[in-house]
């Protein structure tokens, strides 16, 4: 999302960090009529952070009605789902990282779409071996891997949510569900950043009656301010809330799903529906300076290339009161450069693909990239076919945080992937489908919407899962202490944003408010360029990384962390990331 943002010295001046004295950086902020407070709450006991105030609602209703934080997060992603529909949604999925504080044990679960039975390696090319268009009934839109009904993967997010609310959750699916049953029956003003993203993808909603039908009025898109009701989406909550989600999988809400799947040339079938599962996982783990990192394993590249990047940085020493020097944005840039190099070769759904996971999460490995690191001029990532440099920034996906007053607690992400998916709403059913297959690397080399290559170890293939950038983490200090609840959206953009975060509270001593605002900076290997926020360094800064040979490129707004941390004298600190609209509430 392209906005320019505001100048903020001040609060940082307050916040009273050596690394922000003088004029710089400037804070990424979306909205300047909000003020910098109401991104940080203070909780003795509990915090819900997510990314819409309404959603941040429903969880922090629910710990105060006696809800642990697995009914909070429950409550939150249907909540998320309603009012963010651009973001998430139930024709979705993602994942959780849950910590239960009792026994110290973490769950995690991966309720990402799968690529449907019918799905094959050449289903987005051409005859020509090119990507191909979405064309059906006489529409004809771009790219058939992220518009159109090609483009959806098999929904899991149901599933998962209720999987984890059975296992886990103190109230009834019923209770945890009617927040966001009431925001679609009754409606909530449509805002700035829904008002944007309808118009971003304009086009494509148009084409599809059962979308027009929810996100237009008068054949135009809502305009900010107007109400949006989804009685349909309300009933099939209802439905969800009633059957357990069986319906959505068996019922008369698949049945609908498969309808549209056969109207628009989908091949997502009743069997593809009926077979989904969850899969729980084993996380990835790493150190540093201490801390204990615990992350999102495959098919997520996430934990992996956070583990990996910060084996990397940990062969050297940060100066903490210079934060974004030019040696250390260089020696940042260097180490996520060859991660995401190792993304496009090694990593795809484990089932599928053999991930060399302990290879790439190896101390001694990552010691061995760190040293081809030139501390004094960057290293081309020229050899290998040129990416289109396509990065975008869509405001879709989204992250929440959740603790409870026993100390267990919530990290994940959820997605329909691109702005509202695949633009493809199931009639009658409210549903916004994703276009997840677009994170399969449809041919080798080709970029994804994110500018992610990829190859062999990430084409589609029936029941595959896509592999995925999403990061939801939790830290652990030295004492063995949760620490931090931490995630973001921003598609190849997640893994550094993440990263960052943490990094800028270990190694830049940063209190979380400014390590979740501070300017973040980008290398994703290819295209082979430097990403940086606005101000996120000094002009001489910036010359003097221009001299070592890196690609400069500026862009505006990189995810949008919700992120809880540990308070300094008991109980929990949220923070919303400015750059968008999100909100901590805490008790
Ligand atoms: O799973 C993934 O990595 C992507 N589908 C996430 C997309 C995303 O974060 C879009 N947000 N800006």
């Amino acid at each position: 999302m392209a906005r320019r943002l505001n100048m903020l010295p001040l609060l940082f001046l307050l916040v009273g960090q050596v690394l922000f004295a003088g004029t710089w950086p400037k804070v990424p902020v979306a909205d300047p009529s909000r003020t910098a407070e109401s991104f940080v709450a203070e909780g003795k006991k509990a915090m819900v952070v997510t990314a819409h105030p309404e959603a941040s609602k429903a969880g922090l209703a629910i710990l105060q009605a006696g809800g642990n934080a697995f009914d909070a997060a429950v409550a939150v992603s249907f909540a998320v789902s309603v009012v963010k529909p651009q973001s998430t949604g139930i024709g979705g999925g993602g994942f959780l990282v849950g910590y239960l504080a009792k026994n110290k044990q973490v769950k995690v679960y991966d309720f990402r779409e799968r690529a449907p039975m019918a799905a094959t390696e050449t289903m987005f090319l051409d005859s020509k071996g090119e990507p191909k268009d979405y064309s059906h009934n006489g529409v004809t839109l771009k790219e058939a891997s992220v518009n159109g009904h090609l483009a959806v993967g098999v929904p899991g997010l149901v599933k998962g949510l209720v999987d984890v609310q059975k296992k886990f959750g103190r109230l009834t699916l019923e209770k945890v569900m009617a927040p966001a049953i009431e925001l679609a029956a009754k409606g909530f003003p449509v805002y700035k950043d829904l008002a944007e993203a309808i118009k971003e993808r304009e086009d494509v909603l148009r084409a599809f009656p059962a979308t027009q039908a929810i996100f237009f009025k008068d054949r135009q898109p809502l305009q900010e301010g107007a109400l949006l009701v989804q009685s349909d989406l309300a009933e099939t909550l209802r439905l969800i809330a009633k059957t357990a989600g069986k319906d959505f999988y068996t019922g008369s809400i698949a049945k609908k799903l498969v309808a549209e799947m056969q109207n628009g040339g989908g091949i997502l079938t009743a069997e593809d529906l009926r077979s989904y599962k969850v899969e729980e996982r084993q996380p990835v783990s790493g150190t540093y300076r201490g801390y204990r990192l615990i992350s999102m394993p495959p098919p997520s590249s996430g934990g992996v290339h956070i583990v990996e990047i910060f084996n990397m940085l940990a062969t050297r020493t940060f100066d903490k009161d210079h934060f974004h020097n030019a040696d250390s944005v260089h020696y940042l840039a260097e180490s996520m450069r060859r991660a995401y190099a190792d993304r496009s070769a090694y990593l795809g759904d484990p089932a599928f693909f053999k991930v060399p996971l302990a290879g790439l999460l190896d101390k001694e490995y990552a010691a061995r990239l760190a040293r081809g690191i030139d501390t004094r001029f960057a290293t081309p990532s020229s050899q290998v076919k040129p990416g289109k440099p396509a990065l975008t920034e869509s405001p879709s996906t989204t992250h929440f945080s959740v603790v409870d007053n026993e100390g267990n607690a919530v990290s994940s992400t959820q997605t329909v992937n691109y702005t509202f998916g695949s633009g493809v709403v199931a009639a009658g059913t409210g549903i916004i489908l994703n276009d997840e297959m677009d994170d399969f690397s449809i041919k080798p080399g080709v970029p994804n919407a994110y500018g992610l290559v990829g190859s062999e170890a990430n084409a589609v293939k029936a029941r595959k899962t896509m592999l995925s950038s999403m990061s939801p983490s939790l830290v652990f200090n030295p004492k063995g202490e949760l620490d931090m609840v931490v995630g973001s959206p921003g598609g190849s953009r997640i893994i550094t944003a993440v990263l960052q975060t943490i990094q800028n509270r270990i190694d830049y001593n940063m209190d979380l408010e400014s390590a979740v605002q501070a300017p973040r900076i980008h290398h994703q290997w290819l295209p082979d360029k430097l990403y940086y926020e606005p101000g996120a360094m000094e002009p001489r800064v910036l010359a003097r990384l221009k001299e070592m040979g890196h690609d400069m490129q500026e862009r505006d707004s990189h995810g949008d962390v919700q992120a809880i941390g540990r308070a300094p004298r008991g109980g929990w600190i949220g923070v919303s990331d400015r750059r968008h609209f999100g909100m901590p509430l805490g008790f």
